[in-house]
């Protein structure tokens, strides 16, 4: 068995068409969707991440703003601009990118982003409201997930789903949504006792564990839909290449459908930063 692979470059490309044809119109009225990052410090893979998402909002014909701070940084600076930010009418998104420098308070910078501008969904205001089943923004990834989960197709109403990894990135919001969509929901993580048992059950299975190739065929229940959310740079003697948590060789020939990695998730995360982007320049343009 061959799985059908869900092609995340393709998905975002379309949706991404749509966005820009709303963004022109939004900005016909006179909002153009604003998004302002935050960078500290020098983490490579974070100057990748910010990068592409501010070249994704330009292409985008979105507003956007990099900031960069050194890793010594004071967090006092950093909380000043966004409160700047945040009372900045150009500015529909503020995004600070994580992970911080040691003298931050995490949570205490996302706090002070305006839940109405928090488009990552991590302020603890829109975590509630995801919980509640009312939410105002999706955490980026999991969104994502669940568009191509619309694209394989097939109602999710009553379907088995597990999710590896409980992050409040991923994996916590992931299983949230995954639950409102009518799942039954299991989560697991390093503790779980028998992870096999669990994802054997899976007719959804996703993976956020961050360990490359860690899903292999035989965890795997024959038809099931296996989204990889992992980015994982295997080691120099092996190639050096990125792969995801999931053993793509050997869950293809088992699973349903599948996402690639590269070319999955990935780009549905900035994909769905945009939507949330202009989600909220059309609140506020009313
Ligand atoms: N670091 C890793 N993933 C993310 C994300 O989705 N948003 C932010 N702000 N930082 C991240």
């Amino acid at each position: 068995m061959t799985a059908k692979l869900l092609d995340g470059n393709a998905l975002a490309k379309k949706l991404r068409a749509d966005f820009k044809t709303r963004a022109e119109a939004l900005a016909a009225q006179g909002t153009r969707p604003g998004l302002a990052v935050i960078l500290v410090g020098e983490n490579p893979a974070s100057q990748v991440y910010v990068r592409n998402k501010v070249n994704a909002c330009a292409e985008a014909g979105f507003h956007s703003v990099k900031l960069d701070y050194p890793a010594d940084a004071a967090p006092a600076e950093v909380l000043a601009k966004i409160a700047e930010l945040n009372a900045d009418p150009a500015i529909h998104g503020i995004l600070v990118q994580l992970p911080l420098p040691p003298q931050f308070d995490e949570d205490a910078v996302l706090e002070a982003i305006s839940p109405e501008k928090d488009v990552d969904g991590f302020h603890a205001e829109n975590v509630g409201a995801l919980m509640q089943g009312n939410p105002r923004f999706l955490p980026c990834t999991p969104y994502g997930v669940m568009k191509l989960l619309e694209e394989a197709g097939g109602s999710l109403k009553g379907k088995e789903a597990v999710v590896i990894g409980r992050s409040n990135i991923v994996g916590k919001p992931m299983a949230m949504l995954l639950l409102h969509a009518g799942c039954t929901v299991t989560v697991c993580h390093s503790q779980t006792a028998d992870l096999g048992f669990h994802t054997r059950r899976a007719d959804i299975l996703v993976a956020a564990v961050g360990r490359p190739r860690f899903v292999t065929g035989d965890m795997v229940k024959p038809g099931a839909v296996v989204i990889d959310v992992g980015i994982n740079r295997l080691p120099a003697e092996q190639g050096g290449k990125l792969c995801g948590d999931v053993d793509f060789d050997s869950v293809k020939e088992v699973a349903g459908a599948i996402t690639p990695v590269p070319g999955g998730v990935g780009p549905m995360t900035i994909t769905m930063l945009l939507a949330n982007t202009l989600e909220s320049a059309e609140r506020a343009a009313g």
